[in-house]
């Protein structure tokens, strides 16, 4: 009998071979002979462990596959197949898929119809459940929404003051190890470990909660903000990359750090309101070098602490190494960097560094980075950055049919265009307190209530943002 462990192993395989399946029976005609060899590869994977475990069920739960329970782990070749099938299951509603008992080429070629077809319905899991009902080795389950069944419960209102507090915690402690560090008091990286991972376990259970709390930014405490936002941006793309939680805790401690060299910027550069004369850039192009300085200086060093002072070194340099510092020799940048620099240039576009700078709207910023995908940015992990703050990113102005105008309040994982929106103008023009419309939300005849018509510039509305979301 097979292992877990072998399951385990095994397990990615067959996610990788099933997100093959459906890209080649969505292009090609059915009977093709692609996409029968593909069935067929599919079918050899699954029957032996048919046969070993009784019966298999591969479940979707947040952003990972789990195979009876044991949870896959993902391989870096096989990200952008995860991704896809991830969002074709979320797209239909589809949770898991049920195998019975062995599997034939003819049964699966029956699902992948249905599964294709499915997707022109307005309700794809029950017409898809519908055609499978007739099919004897395997049937299909609904995705679950963990976040609505607690919310249901009663524990919403807890959990946002949960991920409140996390926040609001990891913004004082930056704001108390910055302040120590500067006053020349020694301070230990350890100590930042329980605060990020506080972090990492609520990112775990709810992502996009702590990821709405990264719209928040502060000009006069930037600094403090800006690290704490981009230590959860980054824990939450490790994890949708499959990083471990040893990894995450670690990817977020050095995340945090990242910008420590600032501390030895004048704050009246710092904090300029106009832009720097050419001296003042080349103070500003010196943190890295001070925040390896700053870093090695930290009590205890260790292996995150070295980390922490590579990506220090290397969170300006740009995937295409056409940032600063130069190096002599072209260096291959650290994985921790590409992901750190993401959320860097993300975070620093949407906020503002002084009171007088306008940020950018978050759908702008993520046009802007699609456009440095593949030179600046990593094009990889750009795609998964990207599905993760989603079409429209927490924090964004938009206009609806209805003639109301929002923010976006919380994404939706099923819909990544239909988020829940904090209205703020009613249809009339009139502000208003603020009322939460779900857009994912039909009337009696099966029509959505509303839909996100364009995105605005808040800063023309002059809309602060955290008064809404706090
Ligand atoms: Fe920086
Ligand atoms: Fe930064």
């Amino acid at each position: 009998m097979a292992s877990k462990e072998e399951v385990f192993a095994g397990g990615k395989d067959i996610i990788n071979q099933l997100a093959v399946i459906i890209r080649t029976a969505a292009i090609h005609d059915p009977g093709n002979i692609a996409v029968a060899t593909a069935v067929d590869k599919f079918v050899g994977l699954m029957n032996p462990l048919i046969a070993s475990q009784g019966e298999l069920v591969l479940e979707l739960g947040g952003e990972f596959f789990y195979i009876n329970e044991t949870r896959i782990r993902y391989s870096m070749e096989y990200l952008p197949n995860f991704d896809f099938i991830i969002r074709e299951f979320r797209k239909r509603g589809l949770g898991s898929i049920v195998f019975r008992s062995a599997l034939n080429a003819a049964d699966m070629q029956a699902f992948l119809k249905a599964f294709i077809a499915s997707i022109f319905s307005e309700s794809p899991f029950e017409v898809l459940a519908e055609e499978m009902a007739g099919i004897d080795s395997l049937s299909v389950g609904k995705l679950r929404k963990v976040r609505d069944e607690k919310a249901a419960a009663g524990g919403g209102e807890d959990i946002r003051k949960a991920v409140k507090k996390s926040y609001f915690n990891a913004v004082s402690y930056t704001r108390g190890v910055i302040n120590k560090i500067k006053s020349g008091e020694k301070v230990s990286i350890k100590k930042a470990k329980r605060v990020v991972e506080s972090m990492v376990d609520l990112i775990l259970e709810e992502e996009q909660l702590l990821l709405g709390m990264t719209a928040i930014k502060d000009y006069d405490e930037y600094t403090y903000h800006h690290s704490v936002n981009v230590s959860i941006l980054c824990v939450a793309l490790g994890q949708r990359i499959g990083l471990n939680k040893k990894a995450l805790t670690e990817l977020g401690l050095v995340a945090l750090f990242h910008d420590i060299g600032k501390i030895e910027i004048p704050s009246e550069i710092l904090n300029k309101a106009t832009s720097f004369t050419d001296d003042e850039w080349n103070i500003m192009k010196k943190h890295p070098f001070w925040g390896v300085r700053a870093i090695l200086r930290l009590r205890g060093l260790d292996a995150t602490s070295i980390s922490a002072a590579i990506v220090a070194f290397e969170h300006h340099m740009q995937y295409d190494l056409s940032g600063y510092p130069k190096t002599r020799n072209p260096l291959d940048l650290d994985f921790y960097s590409k992901i750190i620099s993401l959320a860097d240039q993300y975070d620093g576009m949407t906020s503002s560094r002084v009171y007088s700078r306008i940020p950018m709207p978050p759908d702008r910023a993520l046009s802007l980075m699609m456009e440095r995908a593949g030179t600046q940015l990593d094009p990889i992990l750009f795609k998964f950055f990207i599905n993760m703050i989603g079409v429209f990113p927490v924090g964004t102005l938009v206009m609806l049919d209805s003639k109301e105008l929002g923010l976006v309040y919380q994404s939706d994982a099923m819909f990544l265009d239909r988020p829940k929106v904090l209205v703020i103008i009613n249809s009339k023009g009139e502000k208003v307190d603020g009322y939460i419309v779900d857009l994912t939300e039909k009337d009696a005849g099966g029509k959505f209530v509303r839909t996100i018509v364009k995105t605005m510039d808040p800063n023309k509305y002059k809309i602060n943002l955290a008064e809404y979301l706090l």
